[in-house]
């Protein structure tokens, strides 16, 4: 049981236009004190816009940006209870490593004694402990990047807004910190907003999810509802893979909707399996991992149909395979994984694959 977090940030029909372009849309959302939350979509979609409107970097066109209950109107960035770690982590390379992090702390009133034992536990809080007289100059991607964070923490701010920050390091560094960035969170309890427009990031990091396209949130949940519901067919296609197949609506009755789809014949789906903002033609949508391979001797545990085998892509862990369901003529695809002794099959062969309606959508 989890009890409701309050409201840290709220947006009331936010807009904003640069001259004549209107790059946000009329944003409404709420993001609560405390949580791991990521905005994300594809570059130019107003993510980085809408951060900078929480900092104070941007004005607005029309609407609110509440803080912690406080309208922002008129509230300049340097005393918003915010901080921002920038993708160019912006660190100061003349400067040695407690410099860079005790930056902030220039005007504090503290004596200097105390001012060291901050930078030191904020050192500590990312992980580098001992390294306060390096040069920020010698330090890696990964190390400059705690830097930064390190620097933001030590203002203690309600808010830390972190725009792209991984995204200059290598693949394992990223995952890396990504793992050292949830900690660090849940250590410090303080709302983090992350930028992203990298959506395995977002799954891997985020509490609740904005998925942004063109100015606006297309929709707003924590990822496993993202990935297993998303609303519309283009949220469903930004995050992981998607099949779809054609359909069409039989009958609808209150709970329940009865769908004939190419490849799965009639199936019956729940009122909460239904996408409804799309327009055009129904399709039925299922992730590749919802379809199994059945292998001789298994059976299914719910409904199976035949399928054959067109590309198959190994990836050791897991095997993924595009198949044609028969009675349709699009591609689809599947994964699969690898377990001891079980084969992986070869383009062209004919295979049972196993399926649930449970785990289809209808988009309409
Ligand atoms: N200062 C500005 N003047 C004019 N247009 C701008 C300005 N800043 C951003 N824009 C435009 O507003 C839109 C949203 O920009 P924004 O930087 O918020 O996108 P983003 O989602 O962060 O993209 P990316 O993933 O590439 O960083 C883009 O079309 C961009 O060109
Ligand atoms: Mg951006």
């Amino acid at each position: 049981m989890t009890s409701e977090k309050p409201t840290m940030i709220e947006f009331k029909d936010v807009h904003k236009y640069y001259g004549d372009y209107h790059a946000l849309r009329g944003i409404t959302a709420k993001i609560r004190a405390g949580e791991f939350f990521s905005l994300l979509g594809p570059s130019g979609c107003g993510k980085t816009t809408l951060l900078r409107t929480i900092a104070g970097f941007e004005g607005i066109s029309s609407g609110v940006v509440m803080i912690d209950g406080k309208d922002m109107e008129g509230v300049p960035a340097n005393v918003r209870p915010t901080n921002m770690v920038f993708q160019s982590y912006a660190i100061f390379p003349h400067l040695t490593v407690a410099q860079n992090v005790g930056f902030g702390l220039r005007k504090d009133p503290r004596s200097k004694a105390e001012k060291a034992q901050a930078v030191a536990e904020a050192l500590d809080m990312v992980g580098l402990n001992g390294y306060g007289d390096r040069a920020a100059h010698a330090l890696s991607g990964g190390q400059r990047q705690r830097v930064a964070l390190a620097r933001a923490l030590i203002l203690k701010p309600k808010v830390l807004l972190l725009d792209e920050p991984l995204s200059a390091l290598d693949k394992k560094m990223r995952e890396q910190m990504q793992l050292e960035l949830i900690k660090l969170q849940r250590q410090v309890g303080i709302t983090f907003i992350l930028v992203t427009h990298d959506q395995e990031e977002a799954l891997v990091m985020s509490d609740r999810i904005a998925v942004m396209f063109e100015g606006e949130v297309a929709q707003l949940d924590d990822p496993e509802t993202l990935y297993r519901r998303p609303n519309s067919r283009k949220v469903a296609d930004f995050i992981g893979t998607m099949n779809f197949l054609p359909a069409k609506i039989l009958s609808e009755s209150g709970e329940k909707v009865e769908v004939e789809a190419e490849g799965f014949g009639k199936i019956t789906l729940n009122a909460e399996q239904v996408s409804g903002a799309n327009s055009g033609a129904a399709s039925i949508g299922f992730r590749p991992e919802t379809l199994t391979i059945l292998f001789e001797g298994q059976t299914a545990a719910d409904r199976e149909s035949m399928a054959t085998v067109e590309e198959v892509v190994y990836y050791g862990d897991m095997t993924y395979y595009d198949i044609k369901l028969d009675g349709t003529t699009e591609t689809m695809r599947l994964s699969m994984r690898n377990v001891f002794g079980r084969p992986v099959l070869d383009i062209g062969t004919r295979t049972r694959v196993a399926w649930s309606s449970g785990a289809l959508v209808l988009f309409r």
